[in-house]
């Protein structure tokens, strides 16, 4: 990490007249991780933070585009920011990820030309570059078509993480998938795989810096590995980090169902500090609207999937994504999504309405399903996900779960459990914060199970 001590150093003047960045994320948790890398980036080169945005020299908003609703939400607060130009000339405004990828310079020309700094996921260590330009005031707006041959260079900057005990580590980027309704492989790019030596670099200063539970990011993560010369297994790298001297807890998300092999299953069950959780999208209960999807497996295979996965770990606690109302779903291909709801039991369900992306090609599907029909099954969804929820959150009573205490606020320490439950205990305890306690449950609610410390 020669390259950021070099960085590191900021004259006595700089830090006297520290600038001040606000940076507004949205999206997928690969968005948060890229946000903490730029924030690495940043206070190298002598910024402070700020929650406030009309006193920050630098707003950067790192967009999403997976959906209508999140562009439309980045414009709108394009438009509100903007106003910091009226009480600070000299402030810049800049927008990264993924909506920058997608739209480039017309989001500029949407935006009524204010943004001064535009690059995406491929091209955030270039930051330092663009905001020079930026400061001679000069557009710096650095679109590039792929990925540049220097992109895993990023990693060399630490990130900038808001807990101490447990952080985020991308290991791939990109996707090779080619679902018909999603946006990602165009603003992401095809799936490039982090060198493993990278990885577990990254993990032992983690470690080192007090972090106890990892959680392994990429838009897919279960195809980790494959596009290398000689291509390693997704679990060999799960064996590897186990290994790692301090490393309490491993989470991984996305996966595909296809990409979750055997040896993946395999691993999970051997692997101890690998979390009794997992959120494995299906996004449709219809083996037709799949197949439209050009999701390649069948709504029997991700169920056999769901099965060895409780086989090995009993205590696992499901989550996924699904869409409603994709081009084509008709009552009958609705009713087969309720089935797996009610077949898997997710302890979390993430579920959203088919939004049209421009270029994909559900967005030219003919069938396009009314939004009024999209809400209505919504609706019956989500009744049906909160009567399994509210079933299952019952199982946790009398139960000992192991939260990582991570926050201790009006006299509760607070953590989440292997399971990623929010656990609420009562205590003074401050000494347990940072470590993987053991705590009955004596009440669960859907999203928090209150207990007490169980005393060794
Ligand atoms: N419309 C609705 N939901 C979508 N997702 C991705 N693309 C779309 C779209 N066009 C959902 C999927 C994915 C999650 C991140 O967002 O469920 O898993
Ligand atoms: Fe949004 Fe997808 Fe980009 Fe994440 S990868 S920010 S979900 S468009």
């Amino acid at each position: 990490m020669g390259k950021v001590l070099e960085k590191n150093s900021v004259s006595a003047n700089e830090k006297e007249n520290k600038k001040k960045v606000f940076i507004k994320t949205f999206g997928c948790q690969m968005n948060v991780n890229d946000s903490e890398r730029i924030k690495g980036i940043l206070k190298n080169l002598g910024y402070e933070f700020t929650n406030d945005w009309k006193e920050a020299d630098l707003i950067l908003l790192n967009t999403c585009t997976v959906r209508e609703k999140p562009d439309r939400k980045v414009l709108a607060h394009i438009g509100e920011y903007k106003k910091v130009k009226e009480f600070n000339p000299n402030a810049k405004i800049g927008v990264c990820g993924c909506l920058a990828q997608r739209m480039g310079e017309e989001l500029n020309r949407r935006a009524g030309g204010v943004i001064d700094i535009m690059f995406s996921s491929y091209n955030i260590h270039h930051l330092p570059q663009l905001l020079e330009k930026a400061e001679k005031g000069e557009k710096a707006i650095e679109i590039l078509p792929e990925p540049p041959k220097d992109e895993w260079e990023m990693f060399e900057y630490p990130t900038i993480r808001e807990n101490p005990y447990w952080a985020y580590i991308t290991i791939m980027k990109g996707c090779d998938k080619d679902c018909t309704y999603c946006i990602v492989p165009q603003t992401r790019g095809k799936e490039r795989s982090r060198p493993i030596r990278s990885i577990l670099q990254e993990i032992k200063d983690l470690v080192k810096d007090g972090v106890k539970e990892i959680h392994l990011l990429g838009q897919n993560v279960t195809a980790w590995g494959k596009d290398f010369e000689n291509p390693i297994p997704f679990s060999y790298l799960l064996y590897k980090i186990a290994e790692i001297d301090g490393v309490e807890r491993i989470r991984f998300t996305t996966g595909y169902p296809t990409d979750l092999t055997d040896d993946v299953i395999k691993a999970m069950g051997e692997i101890p500090q690998i979390a009794d959780a997992l959120h494995l999208p299906f996004q449709s209960g219809s083996n037709r609207i799949l197949k439209l999807m050009h999701r390649y497996y069948t709504k029997e295979e991700y169920l056999e999937k769901v099965y060895k996965l409780k086989e090995v770990k009993p205590n696992i606690a499901m989550s996924a994504d699904v869409i409603v109302g994709f081009p084509g779903e008709t009552e009958e291909d609705f009713l087969e999504t309720l089935d797996v709801l009610e077949k898997v039991r997710f302890e979390q369900l993430f579920s959203f309405k088919y939004s049209p992306r421009p270029g994909t090609p559900a967005a030219e599907y003919p069938d396009q399903v009314p939004d009024d029909v999209k809400t209505e099954r919504m609706h019956r969804l989500l009744e049906v996900q909160k009567r399994i929820m509210n079933e299952e959150a019952k199982k946790y009573e009398g139960r000992i779960v192991y939260p990582l205490f991570e926050r201790y606020s009006d006299g509760k320490l607070i953590g989440r459990s292997s399971e990623n439950k929010w656990v609420e205990v009562k205590t003074d305890r401050k000494d347990l914060l940072g470590k993987i306690v053991p705590v009955k449950v004596n009440r669960a609610s859907v999203y928090v199970l209150y207990g007490d410390i169980v005393e060794s």
